[in-house]
């Protein structure tokens, strides 16, 4: 089905190199037996298939790498079994410089595998759907089974059987993502160097970056440990040690940095007995956001948009030293400011557009913003910002990893910027309803009402995730036949976002879905939500089929996904971000806008095991600055609890937020697009124009950008918004970009 081969066309573009570059083992093994050829395939379940004897020569042929949906089972949902008979010489064990373990890896299995090699369990990942502790997907995890040399299942200089029992919830199934083989692991496949776990420690006047080492091996393990900075292409030597990894020991190195370094810090660790190295870079980051001001800011967009008769809340993001008085003169009947916390609420019974004067005063001095209240021409009237849960805790979200968000948003600042949202993603669902249909929770979410008043509480809002489908992609319960009890339940418990995923409607849907069958699901949700009067931005996520930008306002959406799941790769980055001009096209304040995915920035992992994001410094400042001029929901996508100054200050930036809640929401132009350098322009609500600049090299490049070649006039000033200081600019600006990085202007010229 197409939403299937969406999925699967998403679960392909990660990428085995990729994996490498976490420093993973088994990257780097010399003496291996690839498994490419040979294996079979059998749709359904049956236990005899384990065992080696069993005749599978009427099996059809496949392809272990590739989703099985492109090889002949299209559509294909449920139990399925690979075999492969190969020979397993000697002469392996033989060539190896260790030769005590032997690691059998298959790729990537979608979902949920048990693995068997000559009739005998050696693995398995994720739960199977007759699990007794329930279904669970791994369908992204690497299948790494290791079995001693001298495990009886395995049969030397003779042939050796592998019978793969797998399980497809739904979307891709089967092996794929990475060849299959077998390899001794050798001295550095017991080490880990990690240079992800730990941001760079940005203090006054120095950087501190750790590496953690594990070495999971029963000896110490020696190697040579180097750091070099990467200038632009020079190398400079930094520093060379020897260093001892304990037996089965986990180790964090510290690399002091002088906070004046630029560049990129490559760091190598040499294990003495064969040379094999582990390497990892980073790009050292760089702070523009300049530090926050004592004096009173108003951060807040110009307008909102609520339903008369809505329950109505509103805080007033705003910036300077605290304690903070809050003002608003001209509220409309209805609604009540609470002046030591700037939260507004009531409810507005008239129609109508009310301009109110919003105050913030501290010991600094006092400020005022002309703020728009649109009562009943539609919510989201500016791109929703806050945070999602999916990007990093994936299914293992709970409601204490949810409160430490909020808590973090509140105390890290970030909230008195504007992001507002507290998303819950897929894994709140409880595996079966009440008797009655209502839908439930389950035991990580003890009471979604309490939570959604202590967000409130907070002036934060919170929002929910499902499927039109039975089950939402993680396998969780969907609102398949129970749209308005779920709706009614959302409102019960002061829900304010609902993220609504295709996922299984797939099954539902025809086979070649026409418009009209794309539409129809979303149309449910649509009047299910209208029915309980309460604002809850209604948030549509099917990957773009149909070209949902086209209807996504017809069928009630505020935003719409219009990309499969980005990732925290430049390759995910560059191609969903720089391919938004047309969906972005389409976008408005009374429309909607469209959704290119949540941001891969600070900590991410999708599961309860997570990392920095992979993007380079200068990777995110483009992520960030692409997704303001896109007008895209801006959704942070990190454990909030742990972020680091530089996710910090690259969230902060008022100016550049200022681009994406513009309240004129015009899409920009791509106004030069070659391999090296795209330009976007976006006409901003005061007549100015966002200029963004992005370096599409791996490398540094020096710009002379003529504003005649970007179609603008010769301008008088333009304003830096990253660095946040305005400039008298000639016939062109002379630009210095890092490896994908970019500059963000607004031109009033
Ligand atoms: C995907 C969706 C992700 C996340 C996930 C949850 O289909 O694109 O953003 O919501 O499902 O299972």
């Amino acid at each position: 089905m197409f939403g299937s081969a969406i999925k699967y066309f998403i679960k392909m573009k990660i990428s085995l190199s990729v994996a490498c570059l976490f420093l993973l083992p088994f990257c780097l093994q010399s003496q291996s037996l690839i498994l490419k050829d040979g294996w079979k395939i059998k749709t359904g379940d049956d236990m005899a298939w384990a065992r080696p004897e069993y005749d599978d020569s009427g099996w059809k042929a496949i392809q272990p790498a590739r989703v099985f949906e492109t090889q002949g089972f299209e559509g294909y949902d449920g139990y399925a079994w690979y075999r492969l008979k190969f020979f397993l010489p000697s002469s392996l064990k033989e060539k190896s410089h260790l030769k005590e373990s032997l690691n059998i890896f298959l790729g990537k299995i979608d979902d949920a595998d048990i693995t068997y090699l000559n009739g005998v369990e050696i693995g398995r990942t994720g739960r199977l759907d007759n699990d007794p502790k329930g279904y669970e997907t791994e369908w992204q995890k690497d299948r790494n089974y290791t079995l001693p040399a001298n495990h009886p299942a395995l049969h030397w200089d003779a042939d050796n059987v592998l019978a793969v029992r797998m399980d497809d919830a739904n979307g891709g199934g089967g092996m794929w993502n990475g060849t299959p083989q077998v390899a001794f692991l050798d001295l550095i496949d017991y080490v880990r160097m990690d240079a992800l776990t730990h941001a760079f420690e940005l203090l006054p006047g120095r950087m501190t970056k750790t590496v953690l080492f594990s070495n999971t091996y029963n000896k110490p393990i020696k190697g040579i440990f180097t750091v070099e900075i990467n200038q632009n292409g020079g190398i400079i030597p930094y520093s060379r040690e020897l260093l001892t990894l304990e037996a089965s020991s986990v180790f964090e190195k510290k690399i002091p940095l002088s906070d004046s370094l630029h560049g990129i810090v490559q760091i190598t660790f040499a294990e003495q007995e064969t040379g094999k190295q582990l390497r990892a870079a980073q790009e050292i980051p760089y702070i523009l956001t300049p530090p926050e001001a004592p004096a009173p800011k108003i951060n807040t967009p110009e307008v909102y948009g609520c339903r008369p008769g809505a329950p109505f809340q509103f805080y007033i993001a705003a910036t300077g030293t605290t304690p903070m008085t809050y003002d608003a003169s001209n509220l409309p009947m209805g609604l009540t400011l609470d002046k030591t916390t700037g939260i507004i609420t009531g409810s507005i019974p008239e129609e109508g557009t009310y301009r109110v004067l919003l105050k913030v005063k501290n010991a600094r001095g006092e400020v005022s913003k002309n703020f728009r209240i649109e009562a009943g021409r539609g919510i989201a009237l500016t791109p929703p910002m806050g945070w999602n849960s999916w990007n990093c805790w994936g299914l293992s979200v709970s409601d204490a990893k949810v409160r430490a968000s909020a808590n973090a948003m509140v105390q890290s600042g970030l909230m008195r910027h504007g992001w507002t949202y507290i998303n819950i993603d897929d894994g709140w669902e409880a595996p079966e309803r009440a008797a009655d249909g209502t839908m439930v929770t389950n035991d990580k979410f003890p009471d979604m009402k309490d939570l959604s008043g202590y967000l409130h509480g907070l002036g934060l809002k919170l929002g929910i995730y499902s499927s039109p489908g039975p089950r939402t992609c993680g396998g969780f319960l969907g609102s398949y036949q129970h749209e308005q009890q779920d709706a009614d339940s959302y409102k019960d418990w002061g829900i304010d976002y609902l993220k609504y995923d295709w996922c299984s409607y797939g099954s539902i849907a025809p086979q070649n879905p026409s418009l009209d069958d794309y539409k129809k699901p979303y149309f449910v949700m649509r009047d299910a939500l209208a029915n309980t009067g309460r604002d809850i931005v209604y948030s549509l996520c099917q990957y773009g089929m149909g070209n949902v930008w086209e209807w996504g306002h017809e069928v009630g959406g505020n935003v719409w996904r219009t990309t499969g799941d980005i990732e925290d790769t430049w390759e995910s980055l560059k191609n969903i971000g720089f391919a938004q001009e047309t969906p972005a096209s389409f976008n408005g304040p009374w429309y909607g806008f469209g959704d290119p995915d949540m941001l891969v920035v600070g900590m991410v992992g999708w599961s309860d095991q997570l990392h920095q994001s992979r993007l380079t410094p200068s990777e995110q400042y483009t992520h960030i600055t692409l997704w303001s001029l896109l007008s895209a929901p801006l959704m942070i996508g990190c454990d909030m609890s742990k972020m680091d100054a530089f996710t910090y200050n690259l969230l902060s930036n008022d100016e550049v937020i200022a681009i994406d809640q513009d309240p004129l929401g015009k899409p920009p132009k791509r106004v030069k697009n070659d391999e090296n350098l795209q330009v976007w322009v976006k006409p901003l609500s005061d007549g100015s124009q966002a200029v963004g600049v992005f370096n599409m090299k791996a490398e540094l490049q020096e710009i002379d950008l003529k504003w005649s070649d970007i179609g603008l006039k010769t301008p008088q000033i333009y304003r830096d918004l990253w660095r946040q200081k305005g400039k008298i600019a000639g016939q062109s600006i002379k630009l210095r970009l890092p490896a994908h990085g970019c500059a963000l202007y607004k031109i009033s010229g």
